[in-house]
């Protein structure tokens, strides 16, 4: 069976259309951070089934996980350039090209999962998700990696204090650099790659991730204490090159867009299962776990973080989202 490149050539759309190379397959290349076994790899083969079943014989998705295509900002660089077709990641760097998104990285925003898919599933995430088209980008779902906690390898944190003088690595990203500096920690940007080899020769003490990745990254291996802090919401977002998508027959671009919702659900199924036994997982691997931390002292020394959020983003925006019900 023939394979072409996804698009590009849009001509292929049109040959496809009129039947007249029906066999030939479009390759999708699809890239994303962490390994096939994690909830992004749930995702990318969720995709892959479903873009099947929507669009039978039409496309071959190739994954390349675990950073093979290189860091989150990479690879989204690579989606917009169109040298890569897809990717799934963390909302992490997405808000330094499409700079709305950003407001969903503010810490303490959502009360609980059930409120975050709210907002995403609603008016609000789904404007934001409008916002995508004028970078090259198309963000078919809202797909999540659920509430991110602190690991360190030097000591047991509790409060804010805890956290000073902490080299964490964190991603790159304004606003979560800015809530670690405000809480007193030493904030380092660093792309995912080379975070478990900073973390092993100690140029970082620790850094922060949903139960998800500590899990499938087997951070365990590398940091001695994990302090549950929810401290933000983690969404993930199943991104598509513009120009490769709309070079797309309309039901072809309907198969990506289910797909990119059979993605979502995967991964929230996925974070579901490892929130209720990932920490177990943890504490057999010899994690010593602080389960819950005063969410209120941490809200306090975040004051004037909360401040310069409210001059970015709107305090009108920030309330809709906080008292957002469906
Ligand atoms: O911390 C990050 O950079 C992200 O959460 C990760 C691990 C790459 C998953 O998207």
């Amino acid at each position: 069976m023939k394979i072409t490149r996804f698009l590009g050539l849009a001509a292929l759309a049109g040959v496809l259309a009129s039947g007249a190379s029906a066999s030939a397959q479009t390759a999708v290349k699809i890239g994303y951070a962490l390994p096939n076994s994690s909830h992004y790899g749930a995702g990318a083969n969720a995709f892959a089934a479903e873009l099947e079943r929507a669009a039978p014989g039409r496309f071959k998705v190739d994954q390349f996980p675990a950073s093979a295509l290189g860091g989150e900002r990479e690879m989204i660089e690579s989606v917009q350039l169109g040298t890569l077709d897809l990717v799934i990641t963390s909302s992490g760097p997405v808000g330094n090209f499409v700079p709305d998104v950003a407001v969903t990285d503010i810490p303490f925003l959502f009360r609980d999962t059930a409120h975050a898919r709210a907002v995403l599933d609603g008016p609000i995430g789904q404007d934001l998700l409008a916002k995508f088209p004028a970078k090259g980008l198309v963000a078919l779902a809202w797909g999540e990696q659920g509430f991110r906690h602190l690991t360190n390898g030097r000591r047991t944190v509790q409060a804010p204090d805890d956290l000073k003088g902490l080299k964490l690595r964190t991603m790159e990203n304004q606003v979560h650099m800015l809530a670690f500096r405000t809480l007193g920690a030493n904030p380092t940007p660093m792309a995912w790659p080379e975070v478990v080899q900073g973390l092993q020769q100690g140029t970082i003490d620790g850094q922060e991730n949903p139960i998800s990745v500590i899990v499938s990254a087997k951070l365990s291996e590398v940091q001695k204490h994990l302090t549950l802090t929810r401290h933000v919401f983690s969404p993930a977002l199943v991104i598509v090159s513009k120009d490769r998508f709309d070079g797309l027959k309309d039901a072809d671009k309907a198969a990506f867009r289910a797909a990119g919702k059979a993605a979502a659900a995967a991964m929230r199924k996925f974070v579901d299962d490892v929130e209720t036994k990932g920490v177990e997982t943890l504490k057999g691997q010899g994690m010593q776990v602080v389960t819950a931390v005063d969410t209120a002292k941490f809200q306090a020394v975040l004051a004037p973080a909360y401040a310069e959020y409210a001059k970015r983003f709107g305090q009108a925006k920030i309330d809709a989202i906080r008292n957002y019900k469906p």
